[in-house]
């Protein structure tokens, strides 16, 4: 069965039912739907939610087609240069190569970038550990920069402090789709003459002023894992407008052979590593791309449509999305979690009380503060011989007293974005889940 049309559980016929059920007992009805769900009461967002990934006949056909052409890999296949050429398009980007996943994408960039042991990386701490662990595996230092947390993006006015010899690139990571502030990033970039890679895992679709992301720094890099947007299992790619750093790009992702020229012959020469996707994942890809901008508008329009309902409801906020951001691909629907306003709940609580009501919130991200392999950083034999003791001291005293991003780490609500492919009608009961667990907050707060 083609998944792309299942919707939500909820009917016009179940929810008439339900109101008629309401008209004859109007009393009993009102009683058990308005009840905390928690508390033994009916639950209002009793839905079924998208499943993910969505495909349909064209997929198979598509890995059919692949099994029987017999060119599995992209050397002998031409799946994978067809995603590279409509990813690059879809983008606006001069270029795209395509590699096995994001993180090896971000590896990839900053390997061609020259960032080596030594260098200072200047990263966010509010994302996905891959972002930090691709530096440390350069043996390059992360330097953790604080967020802004009414965006939950990197705050660039915090980067011009935080530059000093060493420092040779910037990371910024438009978490859940929103673009970072990337008038800010640029300009602290081209004063100090620093690389800037994009870590666009989460950002296929958004546009920062109208640019796509991942074309406003040196280079941006995307994922292609199996909860993305754009999905193909495991997959990544570069973005770029500078070609020749993308042909480098390929030679790194090809064990340094460089596109189109002698392999073993006399001459520029690169090492480099296998990372190259297959043509079966190329081909869900290019499948998969076809569904992008009708996916997309779903999520904008939802997303939207329920930001204008939680903004009626003391304590649950939107996270802010930049002026700049023109366009946002919403792999995660984003708010703060104000416990002032939920009788002092504890957010966990609050998780606990939404999800007996059927609402996918949750909570994600845990603090880079707890991270043992970040904590011992300053005790590394490696790390101590390239950066001294004094430096690290420096680093941890610095990049674990960040106040703003800690709060990020412990208000941040969220859910991801197949939710947001539901029908509109399910971003009412989202809301009316949160509605309820506010008026019963008090309730709730004693169990
Ligand atoms: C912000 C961010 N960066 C990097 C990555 C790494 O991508 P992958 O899992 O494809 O290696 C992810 C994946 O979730 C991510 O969300």
């Amino acid at each position: 069965m083609d998944q792309t049309n299942k919707q939500s559980a909820v009917t016009r016929r179940t929810f008439v039912a339900a109101s008629a059920a309401g008209a004859v007992a109007p009393s009993l009805a009102m009683a058990s739907a308005d009840t905390p769900a928690l508390l033994g009461g009916t639950p209002v967002c009793k839905v079924t939610y998208p499943s993910w990934p969505m495909f349909g006949k064209q997929e198979e056909e598509a890995l059919t087609e692949v099994i029987r052409s017999a060119a599995w890999g992209r050397l002998n296949g031409s799946k994978v240069d067809a995603f590279e050429e409509a990813f690059a398009k879809m983008t606006g980007a001069a270029g795209c190569l395509s590699v096995v996943n994001g993180s090896n994408a971000l590896y990839t960039a900053l390997n061609v970038m020259d960032v080596k042991a030594g260098d200072e990386v200047l990263v966010t701490p509010f994302t996905f550990v891959a972002s930090f662990n691709v530096i440390l595996r350069q043996h390059a230092l992360p330097v953790f920069v604080d967020t802004d947390p009414e965006s939950y993006l990197m705050d660039p006015k915090e980067l011009d402090a935080l530059v000093n010899e060493r420092t040779k690139a910037i990371m910024p990571v438009h978490i859940g789709g929103s673009a970072v502030d990337m008038d800010g990033i640029m300009s602290v970039a081209r004063k100090h003459k620093l690389a800037v890679v994009e870590d666009a895992c989460q950002a296929w679709m958004a546009q920062w002023r109208g640019k796509n992301v991942g074309r406003i720094g040196n280079a941006g890099c995307f994922s292609f894992q199996a909860t993305k947007n754009l999905n193909c299992g495991e997959g990544g790619a570069i973005i770029s407008d500078d070609r020749d750093f993308l042909e480098r790009c390929y030679a790194f992702h090809n064990q340094g052979f460089f596109r189109g020229r002698p392999r073993y012959s006399a001459g520029e020469s690169m090492s480099g590593t296998n990372l190259r996707l297959t043509e079966f994942q190329a081909a869900v890809l290019l499948v998969q791309l076809s569904r992008m901008e009708e996916h997309q508008r779903t999520r904008e329009q939802n997303a939207a449509y329920l930001s204008s309902l939680l903004k009626d409801i003391p304590g649950i906020r939107p996270a802010k999305i930049y002026d700049g951001c023109t366009r946002n691909s919403y792999h995660i629907y984003m708010a703060h979690y104000d416990k002032a306003h939920f009788a002092g709940m504890p957010r966990e609580k609050f998780l606990k009380a939404l999800a007996a009501e059927g609402a996918p919130f949750r909570s994600s991200y845990g603090s880079h503060r707890n991270f043992g392999f970040l904590r011992n950083l300053p005790q590394d034999r490696a790390y101590k011989a390239l950066f001294g003791e004094d430096r690290l001291k420096q680093w941890e005293t610095q990049s674990f007293n960040l106040p703003r991003s800690e709060q990020v780490f412990d208000e941040h609500v969220w859910f991801g974005q197949a939710v947001l492919l539901s029908e509109r009608s399910v971003m009412d009961r989202i809301a009316e889940a949160v509605r309820k667990v506010h008026k019963h907050a008090a309730e709730l707060a004693k169990v």
